[in-house]
């Protein structure tokens, strides 16, 4: 057993070079540190790589979420469908807007939301006086919902879907890419994802009125960017405010930072991929834990082994502590939001509400996972985890 802090394995580490320093340095001496010349870049570039008409960059996912479902008018006492199986910027974004998150259930092998459960939920809620107005359909850990049976059925019921892409980055599948199948799609570049900016965040969207109003809000809705403002020759103090708007601009360091990554996205999907599979050649014989399903197109940005119930004497927090110990960093994703106690208290919820998503949540661990783990570490991750089982297994399992 090791835990020397020089040998820990953390649970996640951002993949940063000698070109996002250069782009930093760049824009320090350039002048011009807020949103300017390298966000405009930057947005052209994630619009190209997604293949949709806008890109809007924001301070983070959360700040997108929230714009999107301002832009589509969500409103005080309206209801949007999503898991509870996700981080709670997914549900809080709609309580900023006075309307209330539906939760339902998942599909327990993928962890994302589940058509059945949905199309039930849809079908109850319409004869009621609030029908479900969005459906925010998160791809956990980057595996891509059932977007095709979501997107059916949020046109049956009138709803619109957003998609949290905040585990994703834009990468092919069946033709389109992820995030960027819904009305909006907000991807993230916080500090564990797949690319990174430290905090930040995308919002994409073909339809041009709503890539205006964003655009609008995310700057106090003030009718002109603060790079054109000082750029044109229309003086800068010379704007209007339409809206009472947020202040969810992304500033061009950190813009900068996300040029680069996105131009390894590619590069950097592959060693994830790489390490997904490594994983999942390693661990395959364990009787004691499930791996998660593959698919055709994946972001990685986890790894989730589910540990299988009845097979082991320790309980997966136990299960945690004990990786710790080899020195390795693991995590859960997600305690499910309906026992979150403000969910919980202002919905009324029991935690058997959503059985499936309880009982991911008591199973989940999620490896460590990103780009620069090299080969040896993941035999370590995967020999820890082993001897964990080898030492708990229960009797009859032996
Ligand atoms: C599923 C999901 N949605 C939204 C967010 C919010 O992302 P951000 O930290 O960029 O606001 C996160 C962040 O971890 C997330 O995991």
């Amino acid at each position: 057993m090791t835990n020397r802090s020089s040998d820990f394995i953390p649970f996640a580490r951002p993949c940063l070079g000698d070109a996002e320093e250069q782009a930093v340095l760049r824009v320090m001496r350039s002048g011009w540190l807020t949103t300017g010349g390298e966000c405009a870049a930057f947005e052209r570039e994630f619009a190209a790589a997604a293949a949709t008409e806008y890109a809007l960059a924001v301070s983070s996912a959360t700040a997108g979420l929230h714009l999107a479902l301002e832009a589509l008018g969500i409103d005080a006492g309206d209801r949007v469908a999503m898991s509870p199986y996700t981080f709670t910027a997914t549900a809080e974004v709609v309580r900023y807007l006075g309307a209330d998150p539906l939760f339902v259930d998942i599909d327990p092998s993928t962890l994302t939301i589940s058509p059945q459960a949905l199309r039930a939920v849809l079908e109850q809620s319409a004869a009621s006086k609030h029908p479900v107005r969005a459906i925010i359909a998160v791809h956990i850990g980057g595996h891509r919902c059932d977007m095709d049976a979501i997107l059916a059925l949020a046109h049956e019921h009138g709803a619109v879907v957003v998609e949290d892409a905040a585990h994703c980055v834009p990468h092919l599948t069946s033709g389109v890419h992820v995030g960027t199948e819904g009305t909006i799609g907000v991807y993230s570049f916080y500090a564990t994802k797949p690319i990174t900016t430290g905090e930040g965040g995308m919002l994409v969207t073909n339809d041009r009125a709503l890539a205006d109003r964003v655009r609008i809000m995310r700057l106090h809705g003030i009718d002109r960017d603060v790079w054109n403002r000082y750029r044109s020759t229309t003086p800068s103090w010379q704007y209007d405010v339409v809206a009472a708007g947020f202040k969810y601009n992304l500033p061009d360091l950190q813009a900068a930072i996300g040029r680069v990554q996105l131009a390894r996205a590619p590069q950097l999907l592959q060693q994830r991929a790489q390490i997904a599979a490594q994983y999942r050649s390693a661990l395959q014989d364990l009787r004691e834990i499930v791996l998660p399903p593959q698919a055709p197109s994946h972001s990685h940005h986890l790894f989730i082994i589910r540990l299988r119930q009845g097979l082991l004497a320790i309980e997966r927090t136990e299960f945690i502590a004990q990786l710790g110990r080899y020195g390795i960093g693991a995590s859960v994703h997600y305690r499910p939001l309906h026992l979150m106690s403000y969910y919980r208290e202002r919905y009324g919820l029991q935690p058997e509400d959503f059985p499936l998503s309880l009982e991911a949540y008591r199973s989940a661990v999620s490896l460590p996972l990103y780009a620069e783990l090299s080969s040896q570490q993941i035999e370590r991750v995967c020999g820890s985890v082993r001897a964990v089982c080898d030492q708990h297994r229960v009797a009859e399992s032996r």
